[in-house]
Formats: C-alpha cells, sequence, structure tokens
C-alpha cells in the first residue's frame, strides 16, 4: 500500500477573538494563539474576516500576517470589502465562503453553480495577486466540477452535515455522509483539485476523515477552542495531530490519544 504523508492542520483562531470580544479590550490575543498552535504542530492559521467583524477585526487579519511564519488561509465573503483587505493582507490563500448575518456559523457551502457568474472575477483577482484561491463547497460533483472550470486551486469539502450526523447518533446518516466525502474528495483530486476539509471536525471525525487518502489539509477552530479550555490549547492540537496521524495509518493504531473529552474513548 502507498504510503501517505501526513494531513496538515489549520487551526482556525476566530474563537479567541470571539472570547476577547465578549469583554472588549485585547486578551485573549489571537496572535498569541495562533504562535502557541504553530509551537504545538499546526501547519497554518485560518482566520475568518466577517463582514460584521463579530470575531476576528481587520487589525487581527494584519497582525496575523505580520506575526506568523505559516501559511495564512484567510476565509472570506466574496465581496469589493474583503477583496481590497486581501490584496493589501496578501494572505497565503483565500477561501471563498458563503456568509449570511444572521447565521450562527458558516452553513453550507458555497453556491458556485448558480453563482458561478459572481465568484469569477474574484478568483481571477486573488489568483493575479498571487494568492491560492480555495472554495468552501458541499462535497458534489457539480460544484466541485464548477470549482475546478472557475479556475480554483483548492476545494474545502464542508463536513459539517456529517459531523453533525455523528454527534446525533445518526448511523445511517452519518455512513451516507461520509462516502459522499470520500466520493467528493475522488471527484475533485481527480479533477486536479487539492483537497480540503473543515466544519465541525473532533478527534473522531478528523482521525476517520483522515483515512481518506485524497485529503491532504482539515482546517478545524471551534472544537479546538473548546478542549483548550479543559486541556490547553497545545494539548489539543497535539491530540488532534496524534488522531489525523493515526487516522492516516502514521501511527500504529494502538497508540492512545491522551487525554479525551467525555463520551471519546
Ligand atoms: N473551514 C471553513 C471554510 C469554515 O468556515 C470554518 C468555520 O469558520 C471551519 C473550517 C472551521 O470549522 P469549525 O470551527 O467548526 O472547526
Amino acid at each position: 500500500m502507498q504510503k501517505l504523508d501526513r494531513i496538515r492542520l489549520g487551526v482556525n483562531i476566530d474563537h479567541v477573538a470571539t472570547v476577547r470580544n465578549a469583554r472588549g479590550g485585547s486578551r485573549p490575543d489571537p496572535v498569541r494563539a495562533a504562535l502557541l498552535a504553530i509551537a504545538a504542530g499546526a501547519d497554518g492559521i485560518t482566520a475568518h474576516l466577517r463582514e460584521d467583524r463579530r470575531h476576528i477585526r481587520d487589525e487581527d487579519m494584519a497582525a496575523l500576517k505580520s506575526g506568523i511564519a505559516k501559511p495564512l488561509n484567510y476565509e472570506m465573503a466574496a465581496t469589493a470589502e474583503m477583496l481590497a483587505i486581501a490584496s493589501r493582507i496578501r494572505p497565503h490563500a483565500c477561501c471563498l465562503v458563503p456568509e449570511k448575518r444572521e447565521e450562527r456559523t458558516t452553513e453550507g457551502g458555497l453556491d458556485v453553480v448558480g453563482g458561478h457568474n459572481h465568484l469569477r472575477p474574484y478568483i481571477a483577482e486573488l489568483k493575479a495577486l498571487g494568492i491560492r484561491v480555495s472554495l468552501f463547497i458541499e462535497p458534489d460533483r457539480a460544484p466541485i466540477e464548477m470549482s475546478r472550470d472557475l479556475g480554483a486551486d483548492i476545494v474545502e469539502l464542508h463536513t459539517g452535515t456529517w459531523c453533525h450526523a455523528v454527534e446525533a447518533g445518526q448511523a445511517e446518516k452519518a455512513e451516507a455522509e461520509f462516502r459522499r466525502l470520500a466520493d467528493g474528495a475522488a471527484i475533485a483530486h481527480a479533477a486536479g483539485l487539492e483537497v480540503h476539509a473543515g466544519h465541525g471536525l473532533d478527534f473522531d471525525t478528523a482521525e476517520k476523515l483522515a483515512s481518506v487518502p485524497e485529503f491532504v489539509e482539515f482546517n478545524i477552530g471551534h472544537f479546538l477552542m473548546g478542549e483548550a479550555i479543559f486541556v490547553g490549547l497545545a494539548q489539543a492540537i497535539a491530540t488532534m495531530r496524534l488522531a489525523m496521524d493515526r487516522g492516516r495509518g502514521l501511527v500504529p493504531a494502538h497508540v492512545n490519544l491522551g487525554p479525551r473529552p467525555k463520551g471519546h474513548a
């Protein structure tokens, strides 16, 4: 069997800013969290500058870009304002996401099939700036093939529906959603796209998804920040790294993951 490379872990630090903003002021500092995440094994940092600035703010993006040595993945809506900020910040990659003000988090993938005329110039402009372009989409053939046709470098497959079904104990739905993700990853890889995944991943789902060979990067935030409350951010990231490596077959199955949240083996 071909030996697979380890999956890159992008740590999303949005919710460090959520906690900071709950009180105003400057603590906890997202850049400090990013540096700690990198020291603990993150391969890159992801941050979502939302239009309503509910967590990450403009000055955070600039501070992250200048403060970290690893790739910065800037999640953004396809708007003129966000494009202008990306052209100033020059992140390593931009991940275009759908955004609705009333949503709690990014719900569903980008409508690349219905919205291709809107997205095309944004993708072209970002690429012209030398920024890698990722599209956050549902793991289905039509949006994957449209992403390729639009010239995206990467697709990030939305894992939210699968993770939700796993958490809710809906075994049949979870199995079907896992197959959808695995099939989607194969289609995207065959289309020449780099394949990422994200949304709602925890130790168990990240470990299982790591067994799908086409994935090269996971972007994980909320669960890690929640775990950090109990075990610290460095430990949460180290355990996630181990879970992903174990899922990939790079660490023997009998290796224990160490501290796990309640309900986890
Ligand atoms: N990837 C994308 C495109 C996202 O929008 C998010 C959520 O901001 C994530 C990954 C991380 O999701 P979670 O915080 O649920 O791990």
